[in-house]
């Protein structure tokens, strides 16, 4: 294997000298103030990148495209910046950079006229529609700090997050349309609204969109209908977008400090309580404009797709700010993979649209294999000018990796599948094959190599590195490369623990995985208790806690059960309250209301079980880890630190005589030897 021509001396390059690299890199970005220092890591465990520089994210994404002239005057004025695909509503529209531009300076400016400025939040609770775009770049524009929040989130996981960030200004939209249902959003985000602490929210702006019904915002306003007029000084006023956008003047760029935060994007974490992590201006311009051309090989003209949704990280850094940065062309596809109306969706808009890289999470691959085995609507179209398929969001399985590339594209064998792996708080991927840097051989089953600015290790619990080939905890040097989270918003103290504790002058990834023998890392799993549900990370702590609200519930235990299409599902373990008797099916059905309506509908439980005690440490602690390997019918060594070993007896006991039903995956058969079981420190 030829790994000696590109990559591995760019790779070293950015190890040995960061400065140098990075410099380089930050000349495709248009800056106000030239940096003159690259890094100042005199804290590494938080690298502040481009400390002395100034730019406005937003202009580098349009205004200097535009100002370059048309595509033949060498710009991309004229070009397609964003192309809105609707399966849900079978409408296409698309945007030229300057249409964007001009869209994304109005609403920057009604925003301003709203009293919103530089360091304001701004929530964004939208459907996949391209006010979601225009608000996010908006903000920029302005140096407001955007929350996006997933559209699937049920009101509660809005509440929090608007408790947190506080932001002045909520927007929002009459609805999203889902298959076979419509879920109006102005309802939840009220309900949000009422359940929060915070004050701090002055203005609701609404995107009226058809099919739903348009809504009056005459006086009474819906915030004051439903408050007590006790509270009715405080509650926001709800507007119509298009009449504030109308007479709306645009709004000039404000310059940044390249540390000044741009969003902050939240995430799962072990508990309840997601984590806000804050992306700077600077770092994430440079990082994302070179992963643009060295990793995913798209340049200036190009269309690239990432069908995920604004509400990830995906869809921040590759539907919408990445692809503008290098003056690229974006798509932003609502609908599914399948069903809108059919299996062959993706192929029709890759072969229309001349998609030359594609970027989906495996689930969405599998969810179309499972639909069309044989690829059949795949090869009705033209998927020659497909550069590659970029898959992420959870491991790619080999069988999955197989299918795409022997079956879906049997007819194009120049056409890698890379799996490519990251995390919301790196923003950007850490391990990857860089196809413009070198297209490296693709492995099934790994994640590629490490991708240059990362220092990668694994280690065991104790902080060795593993020999290669030995599964452990995946770790990454600090300082963090440009572009990774500069930290959790107002809580340095669990940004430290989270991360940076476990293993001092390392971040901890939360993953398990190995390196193979050419330096190729398998990413394996979580060693914490996120679960990975269809690409999307959740928290069994918050789906544990609404579970727990149920008045028959004592305590819960959930952990993620695998699934041969999503993953993994959510599966709960629950204790009745002494004394409580109640129908297990009723029970089910009001813990799945529970969770669907405190978190949403993505984190549906597969079932909840009735048991009689929960295996627990000394120190209480649930060994949720006991758990799982019980549920997966694995050898289960009683740990040292249980409290009663009777507990689990009974647990295996009722598991072993009623299996949870699931849809076990296929086994992975290039797996190293190894017991199965990630090392998480202190588990
Ligand atoms: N707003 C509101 N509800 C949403 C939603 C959104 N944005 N996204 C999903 N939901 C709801 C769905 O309507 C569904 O509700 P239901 O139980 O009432 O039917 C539930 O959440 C589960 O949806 P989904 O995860 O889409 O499952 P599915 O069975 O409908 O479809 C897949 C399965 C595999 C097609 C789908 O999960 C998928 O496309 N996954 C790809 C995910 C992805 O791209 N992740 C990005 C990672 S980079
Ligand atoms: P999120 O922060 O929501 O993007 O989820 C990140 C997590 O998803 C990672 O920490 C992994 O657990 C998982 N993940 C994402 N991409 C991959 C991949 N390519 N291989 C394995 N796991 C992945």
């Amino acid at each position: 294997m030829d790994t000696e021509h590109e990559y591995r001396p760019v790779y070293q390059t950015s190890l040995v000298d960061p400065a140098h690299f990075w410099s380089d890199a930050a000349q495709g970005i248009e800056w106000d103030v030239e940096p003159q220092q690259v890094v100042d890591a005199a804290d590494k465990r938080s690298a502040r990148w481009f400390p002395d520089g100034r730019l406005n994210t937003c202009v580098n994404a349009l205004d200097r495209h535009v100002r370059a002239g048309t595509v033949a005057e060498g710009g991309h004025a004229d070009q397609p910046a964003l192309i809105y695909v609707s399966a849900m509503t079978e409408k296409t529209t698309v945007y030229t950079y300057a249409e964007l531009l001009d869209e994304v300076a109005r609403f920057a400016g009604a925003m301003r006229e709203l009293g919103v400025g530089a360091g304001d939040r701004v929530v964004i609770y939208l459907p996949m529609i391209p006010e979601a775009v225009i608000s996010m770049l908006a903000c920029a524009r302005i140096g407001a700090v955007h929350s996006v929040v997933f559209g699937g989130f049920a009101a509660p996981e809005l509440a929090a997050r608007i408790d947190d960030a506080e932001p002045v200004l909520v927007i929002t939209a009459s609805g999203g349309i889902e298959p076979g249902r419509r879920i109006e959003y102005p309802p939840i985000v009220l309900q949000a609204l009422e359940l929060t602490e915070t004050t701090s929210v002055r203005t609701v702006l609404v995107k009226q969109r058809r099919p739903f019904p348009t809504i009056e915002f005459a006086a009474p306003q819906p915030a004051t209908d439903v408050l007590p007029a006790s509270e009715q000084t405080v509650a926001a006023r709800w507007m119509d977008w298009d009449d504030t956008v109308a007479g709306a003047n645009h709004a000039d760029p404000v310059s940044m400090a390249a540390t000044d935060p741009l969003y902050i994007l939240y995430t799962s974490g072990t508990t309840g309580k997601p984590k806000g992590v804050v992306r700077d201006n600077g770092g994430h311009a440079v990082a994302l404009a070179w992963s643009m051309r060295n990793i995913y090989d798209v340049g200036p003209g190009q269309v690239f797709w990432a069908a995920s949704d604004v509400g990830w990280v995906v869809g921040h850094s590759y539907i919408v700010y990445a692809p503008l940065l290098v003056g690229a062309t974006t798509v932003l596809y609502e609908g599914k993979p399948v069903g809108t109306p059919d299996a062959g969706v993706f192929w029709r808009i890759v072969d229309e649209h001349d998609v030359r890289v594609l970027f989906t999470a495996p689930t969405a691959l599998r969810a179309i294999r499972r639909a069309d085995p044989e690829a059949t609507a795949a090869h009705r179209h033209d998927l020659s000018r497909l550069r590659a398929l970029f898959c992420a969001g959870e491991r790619l399985d080999p069988a999955t990796f197989e299918w795409a590339s022997d079956t879906l594209l049997a007819e194009h064998p120049d056409t890698p599948v890379v799996d490519h792996w990251w995390q919301t708080e790196t923003g950007w991927p850490i391990c990857a094959d860089p196809l413009g840097l070198q297209e490296l051989p693709v492995k099934s089953g790994s994640a590629g190599v490490p991708v240059p600015g990362y220092r990668l290790r694994v280690l065991d619990a104790n902080g060795n590195p593993v020999p290669t080939g030995t599964e452990g905890n995946i770790v990454i040097g600090l300082p963090l490369p440009p572009g990774c989270l500069t930290g959790l918003w107002r809580d340095r103290e669990r940004f430290i623990r989270s991360y940076l504790s476990a293993f001092p002058g390392h971040y901890l990834t939360g993953d398990s995985g190995y390196f193979d023998e050419d330096g190729y890392l398998y990413v394996m799993g979580r060693s914490d208790d996120v679960i990975n549900i269809a690409g999307h990370r959740l928290s069994a702590g918050s789906i544990e806690a609404a579970i727990a609200g149920h008045d028959a519930i004592a305590e819960c235990a959930v952990i993620g059960m695998p699934d041969e299409l999503k993953g993994s599902l959510p599966l709960a373990y629950v204790v009745l309250k002494q004394g409580v008797e109640i129908d297990p099916e009723q029970l089910r059905a009001e813990l799945m209301d529970r969770v669907r309506s405190q978190i949403g509908a993505i984190a549906t439980l597969h079932d909840a079980i009735i048991v009689s005690g929960l295996p627990k440490t000394r120190s209480g602690k649930i060994l949720r880890k006991t758990i799982r390997q019980l549920t997966a019918g694995e050898h289960v060594e009683t740990p040292a630190t249980i409290e009663d070993p009777a507990v689990l007896t009974a647990l295996a006991d009722r598991i072993l005589a009623n299996p949870p039903l699931g849809n076990p995956p296929i086994t992975d058969a290039s797996a190293p030897d190894h017991d199965g079981d990630p090392v998480a420190p202190g588990s």
